[in-house]
């Protein structure tokens, strides 16, 4: 996947990289939509970056609620202003903001898709993002346990 749209980060002169834990705890999920949350957000990263980094991660993260297993996408880009925050997953909210857009795949559907895909999966999609300094999504899943804990 990070492969995938690699080539289009080289052609912009972004670096893109990948930090993937080989020990991680089963999570559920439909592997088909799972990769297009990530091709969405990969996408967006590439879409508001202009210049910069794409940091791809998986890693355990051990919260209250239980352990989760969590896919985080970085990147170095314009950030989103903290007023628009609540309408990103909202369904054509952004369709016609093209502003600052190198390229345009979706019609504002992208992030409502990523937010519909993980509650199928009992997850959910967060988000961290300073305005200028850039922008992380984070998908995270809940680890199952397994008969071995
Ligand atoms: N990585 C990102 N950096 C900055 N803004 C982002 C990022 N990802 C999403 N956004 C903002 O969230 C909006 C909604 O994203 P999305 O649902 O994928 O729709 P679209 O990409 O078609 O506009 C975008 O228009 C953009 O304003
Ligand atoms: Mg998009």
């Amino acid at each position: 996947m990070v492969r995938l749209v690699g080539d289009e980060g080289v052609m912009k002169g972004i670096k893109i990289t990948s930090h993937l834990s080989d020990t991680l705890p089963v999570i559920r999920a439909n592997v088909a939509y799972v990769g297009q949350a990530l091709l969405n957000l990969l996408v967006n990263a590439l879409e508001h970056t202009p210049s910069g980094t794409i940091e791809v991660k998986t890693y355990l993260k051990k919260e209250e609620a239980g352990d989760k297993v969590v896919i985080e996408v970085k990147d170095s880009g314009t950030g989103i202003d903290p007023d628009r925050m609540d309408s990103i997953f909202e369904p054509l909210t952004s369709f016609g903001k093209t502003q600052g857009r190198v390229l345009s795949v979706n019609a504002g559907m992208g992030l409502h898709f990523v937010k519909r895909i993980m509650e199928a999966h009992e997850g959910e999609v967060r988000v961290r993002s300073v305005l200028g300094e850039g922008t992380v999504f984070f998908l995270v899943f809940p680890a199952i346990k397994t008969a071995s804990e």
